[in-house]
């Protein structure tokens, strides 16, 4: 069995089927999110702010992002794997963006996904016609935070609202496979979906798109010290069971409790016995 294609999410469209896209950014919990299910893995660049400690994910590079996909991509055999686009790795110059969503796909990534509206429409043909498959993302793109002035719900106007639709419309036109709505109201993010054909993402978009997609540091509570995203659910604590398991084992090497027999490895009497010996000769 092969890994997932963007014509079966074209297919779950049509059939009404809803599906979950997580992010995952290394081979351990890439394996973790395919063995639990999950059918679509976004390499985001959201590893900037949750994996590289930075305030947002405009820092990220391509480097990062192909060190990144190759990891997740060795960690999976059926999900299909979307790479983000890194910031200023399309913005500026579209045969550069070709080229680096090329690398992404060489890096083994089945997609590669890219913020913005009708703007990158053009990008966005140029790149399908290459035989790149491409996500859009609209809303609340991170990349443009500084631009939006923080965290804040988009299309809340009739103007706004109708200006993510028109951008829907043209991202769908261009060839995107699917496209991510962040932060919208769930009105609109409904709206959306029925107006196009292809399949929509939300994270904070409300019940009514086609799939949701998370963040997996939120999901699993890694932060739990931290103010949550209001559109992220904590489906566990795994900051706290992963201090407590931490915490016991520096107790333990502290106290002398570990290693245990169990965990060293022994040597016989004999072998001891001529060691000592032969310990007394300098060699
Ligand atoms: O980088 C990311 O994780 C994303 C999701 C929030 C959609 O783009």
């Amino acid at each position: 069995m092969g890994r997932l294609s963007i014509h079966k999410l074209a297919e779950w469209k049509r059939e009404d089927r809803r599906f979950a896209m997580l992010t995952a950014y290394d081979y351990a919990m890439a394996r973790l999110v395919e063995q639990a299910g999950a059918p679509v893995i976004l390499v985001g660049d959201s590893l900037g702010t949750v994996m590289l400690g930075h305030d947002s994910t405009v820092p990220v590079t391509m480097d990062d992002m192909l060190h990144h996909t190759k990891a997740v991509v060795r960690g999976t055999k059926r999900c299909l794997v979307v790479a983000d686009m890194p910031f200023m790795s399309y913005q500026a110059n579209p045969d550069e963006a070709v080229k680096n969503a090329g690398r992404l796909l060489q890096a083994g990534a089945g997609a590669v996904k890219l913020e913005g509206g009708s703007e990158m429409a053009p990008l966005v043909r140029r790149m399908v016609s290459a035989g790149i498959p491409v996500m859009g993302h609209l809303g609340l793109t991170p990349q443009s935070v500084n631009q939006f002035g923080g965290h804040k719900v988009q299309g809340k106007t009739p103007a706004a609202a109708a200006r993510i639709i028109g951008d829907a419309r043209a991202l769908e036109e261009a060839g995107a496979f699917a496209i991510v709505l962040e932060t919208v109201p769930a009105p609109l993010a409904k709206m959306v979906t029925e107006r196009i054909g292809v399949p929509t993402i939300g994270i904070g978009a409300g019940v009514d798109c086609d799939g949701q997609v998370q963040v997996l540091h939120d999901l699993l509570g890694l932060f739990d010290d931290q103010r949550q995203f209001r559109h992220a659910k904590r489906y566990a604590v795994l900051g706290e069971a992963i201090r407590g398991a931490i915490r016991e084992y520096v107790a333990e090497v502290e106290e002398g409790a570990f290693p245990t027999e169990e965990e060293s490895f022994p040597m016989t009497e004999e072998t001891l016995t001529e060691l000592r010996q032969g310990a007394s000769t300098p060699a």
